[in-house]
Formats: C-alpha cells, sequence, structure tokens
C-alpha cells in the first residue's frame, strides 16, 4: 500500500469543478490537457461529467468502455484508455459515481488498486466534474492536487462557487491550490475587480487561499469551435479564451514543481479507499 502511495506521488492531479453547471468545466478541461499535452506531458483526461457536452466529444474520440464497465467486469484496465488525436488520453468513468462504484468491496479494492496505477502512468491527470458538490465524489476530490474552480460572473455562481471553497474547507482539503476561473466574461476589467475582491472574501472568511484568478472571455470562435469539433486551443490560437487557458497551464505547471508531502500523499490513498470501500 505503501508503495503504491508514494508512486502516485508522481502524478499532478487537477480537478475542475463548479458549483452550478454549464459554466465551462468540459470546454476548459479539454482545451488545458491538449495545451498540457503540448508541453510534452503525459496527461489524461478522466470523465467523470454525466453532464450535457462530454469531454469524448469535444476531444473527438469515443471511448469504447468506461470505468462502470471495468467495476462490472466487462473489460480490462487497459481497455479504458482511449487515445485522441491531441496526445491526450481519456477514461470515462461511465455515470454518476454512486451507481458505478456501488460494487462489492473486493471489485472495489481491485478497482482501486487499478486505477490507482493507471493515474501513475501520467503526468498530470486532469478530472472533469460534474457540478456541485456531491460527497459520494469525496474520493476522487481526495487525490486532487489543483482544483479549478469554474464560475461565471452572475451573483448566482459566485455565491455557488463560495460554498463549493466552503465545502473544500470544511472537509480539510482547504490547503490544496485553489484557482479561480470565470468564464464567459463579457468586460474583462469589471471581472477582474470583482474576482479580485471575492478572493479577499475567500481569504478572510473561510481562510482558504486563492492560488489565482484566470479570466476567459465569452468568445463567439468558442462557440464555433465546439460546432466544428475541434479545440479552441487549437484552431483559435490568438483570442483571449486560448491565451487565458496557456496561462493557466503555466500556472499549474508551476504548481506541480511544489514538492509532495509523502505523508499527505498517503493520508489521500487511505482517504480514497476508506470512503469507497464500505
Ligand atoms: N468562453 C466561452 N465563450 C463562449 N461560449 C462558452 C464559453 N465557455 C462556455 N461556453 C458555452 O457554454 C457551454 C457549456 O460548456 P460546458 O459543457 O463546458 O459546461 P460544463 O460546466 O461542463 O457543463 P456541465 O455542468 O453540464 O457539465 C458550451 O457548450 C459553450 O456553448
Ligand atoms: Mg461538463
Amino acid at each position: 500500500m505503501q508503495d503504491q502511495a508514494s508512486k502516485l506521488k508522481s502524478s499532478q492531479v487537477v480537478a475542475v469543478i463548479s458549483g452550478k453547471g454549464g459554466v465551462g468545466k468540459t470546454l476548459i478541461a479539454t482545451n488545458m490537457a491538449a495545451t498540457l499535452a503540448d508541453t510534452g506531458r503525459k496527461v489524461l483526461v478522466l470523465d467523470a461529467d454525466i453532464g450535457f457536452t462530454n469531454a469524448d466529444i469535444l476531444l473527438g474520440a469515443f471511448p469504447k468502455f468506461s470505468i462502470k464497465d471495468f467495476v462490472n467486469r466487462a473489460c480490462s484496465i487497459d481497455d479504458l484508455v482511449t487515445h485522441t488525436n491531441y496526445g491526450v488520453d481519456l477514461v470515462s468513468l461511465g455515470g454518476d459515481v454512486s451507481d458505478v462504484l456501488a460494487v462489492s468491496d473486493l471489485v472495489l479494492k481491485d478497482f482501486t488498486t487499478h486505477f490507482l496505477k493507471l493515474l501513475d502512468n501520467y503526468e498530470i491527470v486532469v478530472m472533469d466534474m460534474p457540478p456541485g458538490f456531491s460527497e459520494a465524489y469525496m474520493p476522487f476530490l481526495a487525490l486532487v492536487d489543483d482544483f479549478i474552480i469554474m464560475s461565471t460572473v452572475e451573483p448566482t455562481s459566485i455565491v455557488n462557487t463560495y460554498t463549493i471553497v466552503k465545502l473544500l474547507s470544511i472537509k480539510g482539503i482547504g490547503g490544496e491550490s485553489i484557482h479561480l476561473v470565470a468564464n464567459m466574461v463579457q468586460d474583462v476589467k469589471e471581472a477582474t475587480k470583482l474576482m479580485s475582491r471575492f478572493s479577499e472574501v475567500v481569504e478572510r472568511f473561510v481562510n482558504n487561499r486563492v492560488s489565482s484568478v484566470t479570466i476567459i472571455k465569452d468568445h463567439p470562435l468558442v462557440e464555433r469551435s465546439i460546432h466544428d469539433r475541434e479545440l479552441f486551443v487549437k484552431k483559435y490560437r490568438n483570442i483571449q479564451p486560448s491565451f487565458s487557458v496557456t496561462r493557466l497551464v503555466s500556472i499549474l505547471l508551476k504548481a506541480s514543481n511544489n514538492p509532495k508531502d509523502q505523508e499527505r500523499v498517503l493520508e489521500k490513498f487511505l482517504n480514497l479507499f476508506r470512503g469507497v470501500a464500505r
């Protein structure tokens, strides 16, 4: 067990989460993953989202099997991995986590072992999460090094983000790097001011540090890239959203240089295990 935990140390796990749905998690997770792969890193996208636009569609890949199939003994762990044209690999959860992992303790143990080994093949794992905060996803969140919390600048979305940061803190996973992303922004200046005030509120009242704030503009070519089934960072390199994703990626790569605490990785692993095994 100790061996597995120390091996896990090599991957940086980034979760893209949000309080509200439809704020661009899948879009940013996939474009970020492709940008990370361009830097020569081995990147995996874990599609844990059951939302509207799935990572497979944006990455132009169609996985045959999902984690759900693996726990139902319908495929091997290697069958889960789909290669994409963006140099990014994709693994799909295949449904709501509580349904997928509603299997015997023995199967869960087997899954956990294989899953951690699979993650270890990658330098960076980007998890595209469903909206909201469900206890069922805690085992996955326990593995996360960097949280990208996405919102729009609408008051309801901001309030939801505040709740998410607070819930993460309550769960004791507040020490991680928290990166805020305001997406679909009309006025960058206004949004920058708003997000900076918001970070101050978080730091003051939730006692949780905000590592970075990224503003992404609402851009018609982003929409077009979805229709054209091509990632916008590839098709439209010179638009504000592409610059912002590139900047976010360099922030994440800097964060990955921070040495990880061996003890914490083991603790995380045990959390994952205890969390899913009933
Ligand atoms: N920067 C942007 N510019 C223009 N349109 C955008 C931008 N970001 C997101 N969108 C629009 O928002 C839609 C929803 O994005 P996406 O599916 O990535 O959200 P999500 O947070 O993953 O949703 P869910 O919560 O359902 O999983 C996209 O299909 C696109 O139309
Ligand atoms: Mg999504």
